[in-house]
């Protein structure tokens, strides 16, 4: 008998995907080209948006986000970025890293996306703009907080790297802020080993991603394909300036390769959504007896959960028991992303957790596990079995 095994994640590759990898292969065309391209276009309709900028990472993406909008909007270096107490830590360093300062606000208790109501109090002067980040696959609540960046002229940019096609009152994420930010790393609804996008419809900002992806690169030449023009005028133009540097600009560009096997992928993002849906149904309501120990994250009416990840909290005692044990019977967990007690964070910001009872209380209790399309109805019922055999005992 095959070993159960129930990891945050998993990828099985079909002879489709394959085949893709192959094509690029053999076209001998690696760096950007006609694929990415393809996959780009695809992904910007997908998330209601006019372009779509493919990157090496979802940091890579979110950090020329942030570069972009500061550059556009002449921020200044010590200049403030909202963000959510619980996320990843990849949003938030991409704020230390383009010179500016993370200000944090606590997270909803039901949804464990930033709450709107906290954001008006850590708005100061120097506050230019808010990354509300969509956490294991539910939109964070974007109504109130589009209405505070208008109220006090701030810029939005989505961290989406955990949330792909999901809908906000039927607008897609990726579309609401001034640029969103996707993920296509292992674990992912679309995995392409390393890779990200950036989402955007206003065709300024999507041509300064696109250079600062490149090297800061005058965008008229960003692929081989670019100098291969009839018209002479523009053709001089091009050879004038296809290596001038414009901005301040990182090598975060990735390949067909990647771009191949996302392309492939999204051909079938209705059955990995479905399923990731139906795996997260069949956990909420196999677990709904122990409600007195576990705390699920809520789904308001309002908006889709793509469930990349299922987060639970543990109402009382201590999470590491419980853990341990469903690590010793193959069940993968991690930590709910935790932040602010991150030993990096302690150091630069000092010990801020008292201030983020709800961060808080997460850090401590929250943890995920699995919730893909590759789980099957029998993994699913032994996750739900060895809840209830812990607590049974
Ligand atoms: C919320 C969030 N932001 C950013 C990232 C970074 O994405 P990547 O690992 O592709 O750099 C992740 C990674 O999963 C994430 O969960």
């Amino acid at each position: 008998m095959e070993r159960i095994y129930i990891g945050v994640g998993d990828l099985q590759l079909t002879r489709e995907d394959k085949d893709a990898v192959n094509k690029v292969l053999d076209s001998n065309r690696l760096s950007y080209g006609p694929v990415s391209k393809e996959f780009e276009r695809e992904f910007a309709k997908f998330h209601d948006s006019k372009f779509a900028i493919f990157t090496n990472s979802g940091t890579s993406s979110l950090h020329i986000a942030l570069a972009a909008l500061k550059e556009k909007y002449n921020w200044e270096s010590g200049d403030e970025v909202i963000v959510p107490a619980v996320t990843f830590i990849a949003t938030s360093n991409v704020v230390l890293h383009n010179n500016m300062m993370p200000v944090f606000v606590d997270v909803e208790e039901n949804t464990f996306n930033i709450d709107p109501q906290k954001i008006e109090e850590a708005i100061t002067s120097k506050t230019r703009a808010i990354i509300p980040v969509h956490l294991l696959g539910l939109p964070a609540d974007m109504d109130p907080i589009l209405k505070i960046a208008k109220k006090y002229n701030l810029h939005v940019i989505e961290d989406s790297a955990e949330t792909m096609f999901a809908k906000y009152k039927g607008k897609t994420v990726g579309s609401f802020g001034d640029i969103g930010c996707f993920s296509t790393y292992i674990a992912h609804y679309i995995v392409t080993g390393v890779g990200g996008l950036n989402t955007t419809s206003d065709p300024q900002i999507a041509t300064m991603l696109r250079s600062l992806m490149n090297h800061g690169r005058d965008s008229i030449y960003i692929s081989i394909d670019d100098d291969n023009i009839d018209d002479e005028e523009k053709f001089k133009e091009v050879i004038s300036k296809r290596f001038k540097f414009v901005t301040l600009g990182h090598s975060f560009r990735s390949t067909e390769i990647e771009a191949a096997l996302g392309l492939s992928q999204l051909k079938r993002k209705d059955q990995i959504i479905t399923r990731r849906k139906y795996v997260a149904a069949r956990y909420l309501k196999g677990l709904e007896d122990l409600s007195e120990h576990l705390q699920f994250q809520q789904t308001p009416l309002d908006r889709e959960n793509v469930y990349m990840l299922f987060g639970i909290v543990l109402k009382d005692g201590d999470k590491t028991e419980l853990i341990n044990y469903l690590e010793e019977n193959n069940i993968e967990t991690r930590d709910l992303l935790p932040l602010l007690n991150q030993p990096v964070y302690k150091r630069i910001f000092g010990d801020k957790e008292n201030d983020y009872p709800v961060a808080k209380k997460l850090n401590r209790s929250g943890f995920y596990i699995g919730c893909h399309q590759y789980l099957s109805d029998e993994d699913i019922d032994y996750v739900i079995n060895k809840f209830h055999q812990f607590f049974k005992r």
